[in-house]
């Protein structure tokens, strides 16, 4: 088989390296792929958000399943045009990827389904929303409706920076059109769990749940990033608090999808906030987690193309999708300076196998792999227990060297202070 995986990143660099494990594929295309993945994969140089581009160099390179992983060109609907070319997907069409694409939309589902979130308004006017403001409880959230590279969330301490936060969004369009409506909603409190799922519309299977480290800093200080590193499982999410996900947030979400003519088929996430009355959904988003995805998959057990192929013909109730019962700890090697401003092109070594090393943003050069975005590395250790899987990557990590390299040390502290241990 021919399999082609849409995306740039580390975690479209894991989603490869556990496809290359299905006896069933003869070979990996990725568009556009990274010098990283280049070693895993055939890279094509497309742009992911020229959609059609994507869909007619699949349909001419008779790829026969494709996986489209990143939010924007799902919103844009890439799946939508590659089923029209014949070619089956795993991820949603973009009817159903407005589950990220729009926190409007998703914040109204959930309110005429009764699942479970933060109590919130909706603005498409700046006046009204500052109004609304006014009489407000501090702390207080504000979101851009669009998508906005994970920086559309602003927590507002006082009222002086949440009418900032709707300024920059309403008036100075930080964000062009994802800003153009904002949802304010109610700030909420407790431990945060993601847990990705497979979905076909008809069965839901949560995978392996996860804790993400959004903040640059240790201690959770610093600047919000697309994610510093992750560990699998995530302490918090026990038995009977996922028992109580599965009914009152993920069922209902599959069928008010449903419900909506809006079939959800692909990687369906729940991004959860433990609160004292409950969990409740924070966000969704309509594809793999990055960084998740590097300790999720790391962990599976099952194949991961069989249960592709089943989501995207309806099947998946048929497959047995199973787990590691171990830990695995993701720490993310990124360039000093990230999320702001960053310098590039330092040559990346490597004294350590390249397994469960994720390729975030590098780039191949006269045959040596350069940094070249704000993540660079994502490095994934497993192990026995979260403590284990946390020295193993940290050990990882030092046996892989380049300029300006920068990286938290406290990735799976958190989580270990729930088990009651330290690093
Ligand atoms: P997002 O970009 O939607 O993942 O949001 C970024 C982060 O903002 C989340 O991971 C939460 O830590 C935080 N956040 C979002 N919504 C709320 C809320 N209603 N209350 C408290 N924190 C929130
Ligand atoms: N790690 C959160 C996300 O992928 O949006």
């Amino acid at each position: 088989m021919k399999v082609l995986v849409v995306g740039n990143g580390g975690r479209e660099h894991a989603i490869i390296q556990s496809l290359k494990k299905s006896k069933k594929i003869d070979v990996i295309y990725a568009i556009a792929g990274n010098g990283g993945i280049a070693n895993d994969a055939i890279t094509v140089d497309i742009n992911v958000k020229d959609v059609e581009k994507v869909a007619e160099w699949a349909a001419e390179n008779q790829i026969d399943f494709a996986v489209v992983a990143p939010d924007d060109p799902l919103v844009l609907g890439a799946v939508n045009i590659l089923n029209e070319k014949g070619i089956p997907c795993f991820g949603p069409t973009k009817e159903a990827a407005i589950i990220e694409g729009s926190k409007i939309f998703s914040k109204n589902l959930m309110k005429k389904y009764s699942i479970p979130t933060a109590e919130y308004e909706t603005f498409s006017d700046k006046d009204k929303a500052i109004e609304y403001l006014e009489k407000c409880d501090m702390p207080i959230v504000i979101k851009a409706d669009g998508l906005a590279l994970g920086k559309g969330v602003i927590i507002a301490n006082t009222l002086e920076e949440a009418k900032d936060a709707v300024k920059s969004m309403m008036e100075d369009k930080v964000f062009g059109a994802s800003g153009a409506n904002v949802v304010i909603e109610e700030f909420l409190t407790g431990p945060e769990v993601s847990v990705l799922s497979f979905t076909d519309g008809k069965t839901l299977v949560p995978m392996i749940s996860s804790m993400d480290h959004k903040r640059a800093l240790d201690n959770d200080e610093g600047l919000n990033t697309g994610g510093m590193g992750t560990v699998a499982p995530n302490p918090y999410y026990t038995e009977s608090v996922a028992k109580e996900c599965m009914e009152k947030i993920f069922l209902p979400t599959m069928n008010a999808m449903n419900q909506e003519g809006r079939t959800f088929k692909g990687c369906l996430y729940f991004g959860l906030m433990l609160t004292p009355k409950g969990p409740k959904v924070i966000e969704y988003n309509c594809r793999f987690g990055d960084p998740e995805t590097q300790v999720v998959l790391p962990l599976l057990k099952t194949d991961l193309l069989e249960i592709m192929q089943a989501v995207a013909e309806e099947r998946l109730s048929e497959i047995n999708v199973e787990f590691k019962k171990k830990s695995a700890c993701c720490v993310i090697m990124a360039s000093k300076g990230y999320p702001s401003s960053y310098d590039k092109g330092f040559e990346i070594n490597f004294k350590t196998s390249r397994k469960n090393v994720f390729v975030a943003g590098a780039k191949l050069e006269d045959g040596k792999l350069l940094t070249n975005g704000g993540r660079v590395l994502g490095v994934t250790a497993i192990s026995s227990n979260l403590k284990g899987a946390i020295k193993k990557a940290y050990k990882k990590v030092s046996k892989i060297s380049f300029a300006n390299a920068y990286y938290r040390s406290d990735i799976g502290a958190r989580a270990l202070k729930a088990y009651g241990e330290k690093i």
